[in-house]
Formats: structure tokens, sequence, C-alpha cells
């Protein structure tokens, strides 16, 4: 990794995903951190894990642009449909989004539900590490806030969606916040 002119270490974010990375860019801008985007992309594993899919996505995109990467494969899992969407999140979101997951959950009492965020992080020539981060909550009746992304306005984390949130308090709290919190405990470890 590099050092700006600022003396910031560089982290390169493998993502086509400007939610993830506006996410990501602010919480380690947080801590001293800056974060460049890479839109390159890399093939996504089919698996029931989080964990295989990003290791496998650090390794590809760090032997193919030659450099130190992270990337972010995260999912929502519902409790009551056992742990669907899970690894499926965004072709689920994609296909049938919100108002058809919270239709599949009318009639479900457990509302239980719990957002996952794995952080893959590879060096050229070397073996992936990944960091796992999650949140629990529960499944709302409706949509409210409109604020994050993806599932953020139907996950009710302690009274208020996480689209009711807002980004700054989100992301004192995310799955993707407690991912980067473990990454960051490493990285200051080996520097
Ligand atoms: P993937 O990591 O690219 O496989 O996609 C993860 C999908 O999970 C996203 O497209 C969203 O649908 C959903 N997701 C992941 N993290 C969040 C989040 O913080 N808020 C809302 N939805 C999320």
């Amino acid at each position: 990794m590099h050092k700006n002119e600022k003396n910031a270490l560089e982290i390169v974010f493998v993502t086509g995903n400007e939610d993830k990375f506006r996410e990501v860019r602010e919480i380690l801008a947080t801590m001293g951190y800056e974060v460049i985007q890479n839109t390159n992309g890399y093939p996504e594993l089919q698996e029931e894990d989080l964990e295989p899919i990003a290791a496998y996505g650090a390794r590809w995109a760090a032997e193919k642009l030659g450099m130190t990467v992270i990337v972010d494969d995260s999912g929502l899992f519902i409790n009551a449909l056992n742990g669907f969407p899970g690894p499926y999140s965004a072709f689920v979101e994609k296909n049938l989004g919100n108002k058809r997951v919270l239709k599949i959950m009318e009639d479900e009492n457990d509302r239980s539900a719990v957002f996952k965020s794995v952080i893959g992080y590879c060096e050229p020539g070397a073996e992936p590490l990944t960091f796992t981060g999650t949140v629990e909550g529960k499944i709302a009746f409706e949509e409210r806030g409109a604020g994050g992304f993806g599932y953020d306005p139907i996950f009710d984390y302690d009274g208020m969606t996480f689209g009711e949130l807002g980004d700054v308090e989100k992301n004192k709290v995310s799955h993707r916040r407690r991912a980067l919190d473990k990454f960051l405990e490493w990285l200051d470890n080996e520097n």
C-alpha cells in the first residue's frame, strides 16, 4: 500500500457499488486512511458463506491488478427465511426489491435478521484474509427512511431503520463498520 502526499495510507477498494464505496471511504477517512475506488470487478463465486466469496474476489483482483486490494461481500440474512437472501442479496434486491421481501415476511412473527459484511484483503502472491462484521436487527413492516441503500429502509436497528439513521449513525454500528474495525486492528498490528 502507498502513502499519499498527506502521509495517509491509500487502500484500493475493488467495487462497482458506489454506496459501499461511499461508506467505506467515510469510515476509513475518520481513521486517517484514503480509499481509492477500482471498478475493474472480479468473478463472484456462488457459495452459501460470504467469506469464500470475498477471499476469492480479493485474491483474483490482487493478482489481476498487481496490487494490494480490499473487497466487500455483504448480505442480509433473515432468520425466518433460513438466511435468505444471504449470498443472493444483490440479486434479490435487484429482481424482487424491498416491497416483495416485505410481502414474503408478511405472516412471519420472527422478524430477526442479520446484516453481514466480509472484507477480503489480499496482497499479490499472498493468501487472502477475511474480516467479518455483523449487526442484528429486525425486518420492519414497511420501508422507512430515505438514507442508505439496498435493504436499509427495511432493516430496523433499535427502533430506527438504517434508512432513517443516515450514513453517519449507520456507519457507527453497521456490519461494514464492524468488519472494517477488525481489518484496521489487524492492519495496525502489521505496520
Ligand atoms: P454483494 O456484496 O455485491 O454480493 O451485494 C450485497 C447486497 O446486499 C447489496 O447489493 C445490497 O442489496 C445488500 N447490502 C449489503 N450491505 C448493505 C447495507 O449496508 N445496506 C443495505 N443493503 C446492503
